[in-house]
């Protein structure tokens, strides 16, 4: 096993290690289930497109969860228990990454994404600016437009690998369009990028710089591969720290999506305070009793299984990248660092017929991956591919592109 004093640390794993014994849900309860990934398509589609992961969730949070159906009660809760999410949260956010979070200065939700569309409409007001580094995951920009905030769009370049940034172009950008706010994705979707120290440094200088908010999405915190580490922008200085909002879940890192819950902590309580005068108790609601059982039990007695899962999918990026490499070798893939998503470059292979290339993998090789433009315009050759999945069925999967792709048309 990995480095047992270092949290973040999984299992040094050797590139042809696969299965490292996370369980794997078969494809007859994955596809009798209410799964949105495993029904959208027909059953000739392997999915790999919405991000949940196909294996089985952790005992502690399963056992947690059978109680509660067992019992037969669903009736309120104990207000103590959203304060016990809370404080769970706060400590493993405390051991793991190092990031002190006042439980008073923190709510429970139903999604992340219901924070980034919370916070973007009491912290700015229409046509302002939102500066955004795509590609980027897609309601990062559906927020934008629905609440008709302008996009300030910082498009990434790939080096070595690395989806990156150029600190003084993206300077000129804010210096120029001044917007009010960051919407930053640390770990990265799609990208996969786990920012350093040094890139969220820049980021946070320039918040202050420019007297930007941030919101700090960190949902894929624990989805990280060793030597990487990840690192909340908020412990960066307490400058920083009092304009961020952090906001996660257990639902990518605990494949707990379905229940709906999520965490929003506020850098300082003048920000709890203008958000609290916006929604007004009740506005947002809160999770279900399932969802703030669940992400106590994982945020509690998570870890062990977490590890297991990180090593699981960190062999699953290598069996891919190696794959690839040897099937598909003009398949562009960005360095997975953190996620256990792989954002593919498929500009060699054409397109034509279709309005993007995932549209006509998923009809000539038959898997679902998500489509390029809708992580940012132009990006119509690119698709990002969920590895989360058995490591047979992600052999299989490249084996189909492969034997479509041969193909170009
Ligand atoms: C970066 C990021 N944020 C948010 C979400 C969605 O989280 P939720 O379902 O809690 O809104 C996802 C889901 O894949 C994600 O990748």
């Amino acid at each position: 096993m990995g480095d047992p004093q270092n949290p973040q640390d999984s299992s040094d794993l050797s590139a042809t290690a696969v299965n490292v014994g996370i369980g794997t849900l078969d494809e007859a309860t994955l596809r009798g289930s209410v799964s949105n990934k495993w029904n959208k398509f027909g059953p000739d589609v392997a999915p790999a497109w919405v991000a949940d992961m196909d294996f089985s969730i952790a005992p502690c949070i399963s056992s947690v969860l059978r109680e509660y159906a067992d019992r037969g009660f669903y009736g309120y809760p104990v207000p103590t228990l959203i304060d016990d999410v809370k404080g769970a949260f706060a400590t493993w956010w405390q051991t793991r990454f190092g990031l002190s979070i006042d439980p008073s200065q923190s709510i429970v939700l139903t999604e992340v994404v219901q924070a980034i569309h919370a916070v973007v409409s009491a912290f700015t007001q229409p046509n302002d600016g939102v500066l955004v580094l795509t590609p980027i995951y897609p309601p990062f920009l559906g927020v934008l437009e629905q609440q008709s905030r302008r996009l300030v769009e910082y498009r990434m370049i790939l080096h070595d690998s690395k989806y990156r940034f150029d600190v003084e172009s993206l300077r000129a950008l804010i210096k120029k369009e001044r917007p009010k706010i960051l919407l930053l994705c640390n770990p990265h979707n799609p990208v996969g990028r786990v920012f350093t120290i040094e890139e969220l440094r820049q980021l946070g200088e320039l918040a202050v710089e420019f007297d930007m908010l941030i919101l700090s999405d960190e949902i894929h915190a624990d989805l990280v591969f060793s030597p990487h580490r990840h690192v909340p922008i908020a412990t960066l200085g307490e400058d920083i720290a009092r304009r961020t909002f952090v906001t996660s879940a257990v639902s990518k890192s605990f494949n707990l999506a379905g229940l709906r819950c999520a965490m929003l902590s506020f850098g300082s309580p003048e920000l709890k305070d203008r958000f609290d005068a916006v929604f007004t108790p009740h506005t947002l609601g809160i999770p279900s009793v399932a969802g703030l059982l669940a992400s106590l039990s994982a945020w509690t007695h998570g870890g062990d299984w977490l590890r297991s899962c990180v090593d699981q999918l960190r062999a699953n990026r290598d069996l891919v990248m190696t794959r690839l490499t040897q099937q598909l070798p003009e398949v562009g893939c960005a360095s997975i660092e953190g996620t256990y998503l792989a954002w593919l470059d498929f500009s060699a292979y054409s397109y034509d017929g279709f309005e993007n290339i995932a549209e006509r993998i998923r009809s000539e090789a038959k898997v679902a991956l998500n489509e390029g433009p809708t992580f940012g315009t132009g990006l119509e050759s690119y698709a990002r591919l969920n590895i989360a999945t058995s490591p047979e069925r992600l052999v299989a999967m490249v084996d189909q592109l492969a034997t479509a792709l041969q193909v170009n048309r």
